[in-house]
C-alpha cells in the first residue's frame, strides 16, 4: 500500500531561531497525536537543515531541503550539494518545484540531473509538476504534465521509482488562494498514475504517492484527500504555522 504523505514546504521563510521553533511545534504535535494516519514531512532552507534535524524525531517526522545542485561537489559557488543535504541527516528533497523552474530556469535535464544525485545520496525525492494558467486554459495540461515527467523521471527503473514521490502542483493555485477542484485535482492524479502504469506497471503505479499542491488549507483538504488518487499534500502558506499544518496533517 502506498504511503499518504504531508509534507510542509517552508520556501524562503523563517529565520533559523525561528523554524527552529516552527519545528519542534510540529514535531510535539506529531508526537501527541495518536491518530496521525500519514507521514508528516517538513521542507526547511538549507540553512535550517542541521539545528532542524537536532530538534525532530526524524522517524515522526521527515526532513526535507527545497533543492539541491546538479552536480556532487566542485567550483559552483552558492550551490548545494545532494550529499551535503543527506550529511544533515535530512531524508528528502523537493525537486522540481515550479518556482524553481520558473524564477531559476531549471530545466528538465537539469532535474533529470538533480534527481539521480538525490537519489544516489540516499534521499527521497518530491518531484513537482504542474501547469500554468495559460496551459490549463489552452487545454495542454496532460501534455505538459507528461512532459515534465516523462524528461526528468522516468529514465529512472522502478526500484528507484520507489524513492520517488510525485507533487502536482498547479501553478495557477500556488500560493493564490485558488485551489484546484477536487475533481479537478482527481482528474490530473489519475492521468499520473495511468502513466506510471504505462511506463513501470500497475504495482508502481499504485505504490507511487502522489500529493497535490496549490492553497491546500485544513478547510479543503479532507476533500481534496478523500478522493482516490490524492495521497496527500506539499503545503506551503499553510505549512507555517503549527496549527494550520497539523490541521491538514490530521485531515485524513
Ligand atoms: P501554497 O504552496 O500551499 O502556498 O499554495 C504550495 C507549494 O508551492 O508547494
Amino acid at each position: 500500500m502506498r504511503k499518504k504523505i504531508v509534507a510542509g514546504n517552508w520556501k524562503m521563510n523563517t529565520t533559523v531561531p525561528e523554524g527552529v521553533e516552527l519545528a519542534q511545534q510540529v514535531n510535539a504535535a506529531v508526537a501527541a497525536a495518536s491518530d496521525i494516519k500519514c507521514d508528516v514531512i517538513i521542507g526547511v532552507p538549507f540553512t535550517h537543515l542541521t539545528a532542524v534535524k537536532a530538534v525532530i524525531d526524524i522517524d515522526k517526522v521527515g526532513l526535507a531541503a527545497q533543492n539541491c545542485a546538479d552536480h556532487t561537489s566542485g567550483a559552483y559557488t552558492g550551490e548545494v550539494a545532494a550529499p551535503m543535504v543527506a550529511s544533515t541527516g535530512a531524508n528528502y528533497v523537493i525537486l522540481g518545484h515550479s518556482e524553481r523552474r520558473g524564477y531559476y530556469n531549471e530545466t528538465p535535464a537539469m532535474l533529470k540531473e538533480k534527481v539521480d544525485l538525490a537519489l544516489a545520496s540516499g534521499l527521497k525525492v518530491i518531484f513537482c509538476c504542474g501547469e500554468s494558467l495559460d496551459e490549463r486554459e489552452q487545454g495542454i495540461f496532460k501534455q505538459v504534465i507528461g512532459d515534465e515527467l516523462r524528461e526528468s523521471l522516468f529514465h529512472l527503473d522502478a526500484q528507484q521509482m520507489a524513492n520517488i514521490v510525485i507533487a502536482y502542483e498547479p501553478i495557477w493555485a500556488i500560493g493564490t488562494g485558488k485551489t484546484a477542484t477536487s475533481d479537478q485535482a482527481q482528474e490530473v492524479h489519475a492521468f499520473i498514475r495511468g502513466m506510471l502504469a504505462q511506463q513501470y506497471g500497475a504495482q508502481v503505479a499504485d505504490d507511487t504517492t502522489i500529493l497535490y499542491g496549490g492553497s491546500c488549507k485544513p478547510s479543503n483538504a479532507p476533500e481534496l484527500f478523500a478522493k482516490p488518487d490524492i495521497d496527500g499534500g506539499l503545503i506551503g502558506g499553510a505549512s507555517l504555522k503549527a496549527d494550520s499544518f497539523m490541521g491538514i496533517v490530521t485531515a485524513f
